[in-house]
C-alpha cells in the first residue's frame, strides 16, 4: 500500500469523471439534448467506470514540466474519449462481440448496433473538439498534441492494431509481430496520454523525447501483456469484462505464444525498462514510476 499514491489517484480519478461529465459540458452535450439516445449512450460508454489510466499518464507526465491544470484535463478528457470509443466499438459483434464492459452491459447490448457504432464516431469527434477548446497553450504546441493524438489513434496506431488482431484469429504470430499488434493497438494511446501530458507543460527536447518514448513502450507493451494474462487468469466479476475471452475466440495473445509465466516475467523486466527509461527526470517522475508498478501489479 501507497497512501500518497492512492490518494492522488483517486483525486485524478475524480477530477477526470468530473470533467468528463460536468467540465465540458458544451463539448459533451446532456442526455436531454436531441439526439438524446445518442448523448445518453455516449454518457453511459464514458461515464461511471474504468480505471482512468490514460488520464493518470496524462497527470503524471504532466506533472515533469509544472503543466496547467486545464490543458491536462483536456487533454485527459480527450485521451480517454478515444479509449472509451475504441471499447465501444472493439465489444461489438463484428469485432470481439462482448456483452460485458466495466462492469456492465456493452452499449450494442444496451441500445443498439447502430448507437454503438455511432457512440465510437461521436466520442473520437468529441475528443478532438475537447483538445482544440484548450485556450491557454501556444497554437504550435495545441498543433503538435492534436497531431499525436490523431497518429495514436489512426491506421498507424490503435486502429492499425485493431486491424491487426482481427487479422491474426488462428494464426500464430512470431513475438515481433505480437508485439507490433500490442505496441499499436494498446501502446499507441498510452504513449500519447505519456507525451501529451509531457508537451503540455513545455516544448520536448529530443532527449527529453527520447526518454519518454522509451518509457511509454515499456508501460504500453506490459499494460497489453497484463491483458493478456489477466484474460487467461482472473474472472470476469473481477475484470468487468468477459474473462477467457482470447482463448475462446483463438486470438494470438503473450500467453498463448510465450506462456503464462514468460509473460509475467515480461511484464515484471518492462516495468524495470520502465522505471530505467525515467532516472533523467528524478523525483519529478515519481507519479509515473509509480504508475509502471500499478499497470504490472494491477489485478483489474
Ligand atoms: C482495456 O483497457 C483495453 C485495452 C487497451 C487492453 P483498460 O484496461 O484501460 O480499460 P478500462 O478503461 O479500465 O475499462
Ligand atoms: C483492445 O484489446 C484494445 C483496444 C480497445 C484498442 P482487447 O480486445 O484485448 O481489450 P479487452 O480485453 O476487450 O478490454
Ligand atoms: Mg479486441
Ligand atoms: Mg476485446
Ligand atoms: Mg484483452
Amino acid at each position: 500500500m501507497n497512501g500518497a499514491f492512492d490518494d492522488w489517484m483517486k483525486t485524478v480519478q475524480a477530477a477526470s469523471e468530473n470533467d468528463l461529465s460536468a467540465y465540458l459540458p458544451t463539448s459533451l452535450p446532456a442526455a436531454t439534448v436531441v439526439p438524446a439516445k445518442l448523448h445518453a449512450a455516449m454518457r453511459y460508454a464514458l461515464l461511471g467506470g474504468g480505471k482512468r489510466v490514460r488520464p493518470l499518464l496524462v497527470y503524471a507526465a504532466g506533472a515533469l514540466f509544472g503543466a496547467d491544470a486545464a490543458i491536462l484535463s483536456r487533454a485527459a478528457a480527450a485521451l480517454e474519449m478515444i479509449h472509451a470509443y475504441s471499447l465501444v466499438h472493439d465489444d461489438m459483434p463484428c469485432m470481439d462481440d462482448d456483452e460485458l464492459r466495466r462492469g456492465k452491459p456493452t452499449v450494442h447490448v444496451a441500445y443498439d448496433e447502430a448507437t454503438a457504432l455511432l457512440v465510437g464516431d461521436a466520442l473520437q469527434s468529441q475528443a478532438f473538439l475537447v483538445l482544440s477548446e484548450a485556450d491557454t497553450i501556444p497554437p504550435a504546441r495545441q498543433l503538435a498534441m492534436l497531431r499525436l493524438l490523431a497518429h495514436a489513434s489512426g491506421s498507424a496506431g490503435m486502429c492499425g492494431g485493431q486491424a491487426i488482431d482481427l487479422d491474426s484469429v488462428g494464426l500464430s504470430l512470431t513475438l515481433a509481430q505480437l508485439e507490433q499488434m500490442h505496441q499499436l493497438k494498446t501502446g499507441a494511446l498510452l504513449r500519447a496520454a505519456v507525451v501529451l501530458g509531457a508537451l503540455a507543460g513545455k516544448d520536448l527536447d529530443p532527449a527529453e523525447l527520447g526518454a519518454l518514448n522509451d518509457y511509454a513502450r515499456a508501460i504500453g507493451l506490459a499494460f497489453q501483456v497484463v491483458d493478456d494474462v489477466l484474460d487467461a487468469t482472473a474472472d470476469s466479476a473481477t475484470l468487468g469484462k468477459t474473462a477467457g475471452k482470447d482463448a475462446a475466440d483463438n486470438k494470438p495473445t503473450y500467453v498463448s505464444i510465450l506462456g503464462l509465466e514468460p509473460s509475467r516475467a515480461l511484464a515484471q523486466q518492462l516495468r524495470l525498462d520502465a522505471h530505467a527509461a525515467l532516472a533523467p527526470f528524478g523525483e519529478k517522475a515519481l507519479r509515473l514510476r509509480e504508475l509502471a508498478d500499478l499497470i504490472v501489479q494491477r489485478k483489474a
